[in-house]
């Protein structure tokens, strides 16, 4: 199953009975395995989390720490691009060039990169003596 095909396959099983607008997104690891995940309302709107927070938190509850490739997916003529949370939480997993693809339900439409999405993020090497 490819990466667009995981993203495809979460994105049919989102909870999107707010919006209307289901997201699918799906992330491979250094070492092959997939993660994937889809956005989940809530009707105390502000609940609701992305897809990409889904993907992440597969990941990371099965182990993994670090993202070699994304793929976000929904029905859209134009790309979807991560929410600027999600920007946030991709870069604590994935180094700046990290491929992120974008996808309408036809295929790719676009691909940039983590650290195109969010340049100049905030980083560990600024908080000098605190960084963890
Ligand atoms: N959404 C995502 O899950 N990922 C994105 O990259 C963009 C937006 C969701 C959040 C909300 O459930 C719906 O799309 C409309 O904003």
């Amino acid at each position: 199953m490819t990466l667009l095909d995981a993203a495809l396959r979460a994105r049919a099983n989102a909870h999107a009975p707010y919006s209307g607008f289901k997201v699918g997104a799906a992330l491979r690891c250094p070492d092959g395995r997939v993660f994937a995940g889809c956005n989940v309302e809530n009707i105390a709107y502000p609940e609701g989390t992305c897809a990409e927070a889904g993907a992440i938190a597969a990941m990371v509850a099965e182990g993994g720490r670090v993202i070699a490739e994304v793929v976000v997916v929904a029905d859209s003529a134009i790309p979807v691009t991560p929410c600027g949370g999600c920007r946030q939480k991709l870069a604590e997993f994935a180094p700046p060039d990290t491929p992120v693809i974008l996808a309408g339900l036809e295929g790719e439409l676009t691909r940039t990169t983590v650290g195109a999405l969010l340049p100049g993020a905030f980083d560990a090497a600024q908080m000098g003596a605190a960084a963890p």
